[in-house]
């Protein structure tokens, strides 16, 4: 295997495996050091398909059910559809493509969940001839960037993280009666450690809506301000998809969002598989 750093601040392209196939111990050693020193790792033109997508991410931990079927039917699956195209293979419905369209801000996925997820996993099958890319910046890169007086102020800091509040956003009917039944707010550290590596970030995005203990205006400049530190346009790795793709990201520790895309004339199909974290991130401990 091969791996290469794709920008300065995180990301790694991993050539020579073969993800359709069971990997080594060795081979997935090397990928789950450099998903923890990397933060991104991105395969390209593996030939995938569900089974060997779960079989990997076993590999690296508990599977997490998809959230929206789970929250919305009890439904359990493992499986999420990024993108417009349902499970028939039928384009989305325009609410859909609305709560979907949520993704567009910056986020961790399953932070508003009470154990956040460790990494996505998503698998490209269907892609938009133009748009449709995902970028990331590393949460890690702005927490060395910090002055010394912010990471002070933000060291015992818990974030109250809500899917309720960042999906209506897109509109009140962007989430369902059944998710605001059961999707409850959740704290989170605002500083993360990689128990790997040591290496601390902050811990922000589109679900943040306060910080506990701290005046509700100051709390939404503090979290503004962090998110565009991550996020600043030199730190920014675009990815324009290509059919084949795989990428894994560190929710611990990335930013995310889509780009959009013309969703009427364009199909975008990817599939999405999430590890579990190991523990509340109020739990975890900082040295
Ligand atoms: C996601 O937020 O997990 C997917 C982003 C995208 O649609 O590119």
């Amino acid at each position: 295997m091969k791996i290469e750093s794709i920008h300065a601040e995180f990301g790694a392209r991993i050539s020579g495996a073969d993800l359709s196939q069971p990997l080594s111990d060795r081979d997935f050693e090397q990928i789950d050091l450099a998903a923890n020193r990397y933060s991104f790792l991105l395969f390209e033109d593996q030939q995938m398909n569900d089974g060997a997508h779960l079989d990997f991410t076993r590999r690296f931990g508990q599977l997490e059910e998809e959230h929206v079927s789970y929250y919305s039917q009890g439904k359990i699956t493992y499986i999420g559809l990024v993108g417009n195209v349902d499970v028939e293979g039928n384009k989305t419905t325009p609410r859909r493509n609305k709560s979907a369209r949520g993704n567009e801000m910056w986020h961790s996925d399953s932070s508003f969940r009470e154990i956040p997820a460790m990494y996505s996993i998503l698998s490209a099958y269907e892609v938009p001839d133009e748009a449709g890319e995902t970028e990331f910046a590393s949460a890690r890169a702005a927490y060395r960037r910090l002055d010394q007086r912010t990471r002070e102020l933000i060291e015992d800091r818990v974030g109250i993280h809500d899917y309720i509040y960042s999906r209506t956003k897109m509109g009140e009917d962007a989430v369902n009666q059944s998710q605001r039944t059961y999707m409850h707010p959740v704290r989170q550290r605002l500083v993360r450690q990689n128990p790997v590596t040591g290496e601390r970030n902050v811990f922000v995005g589109s679900h943040v809506k306060q910080i506990e203990g701290m005046p509700d205006a100051e709390a939404k400049a503090l979290i503004r301000r962090l998110i565009d530190e991550v996020t600043r346009p030199e730190s920014v790795y675009r990815h324009r998809w290509r059919v084949g793709d795989l990428v894994i990201w560190d929710n611990r520790c990335i930013l995310h969002r889509g780009c959009g895309y013309d969703e009427q004339k364009y199909r975008r199909r990817m599939h999405q598989t999430r590890v579990r974290g190991s523990m509340p991130s109020i739990a975890e401990p900082l040295d």
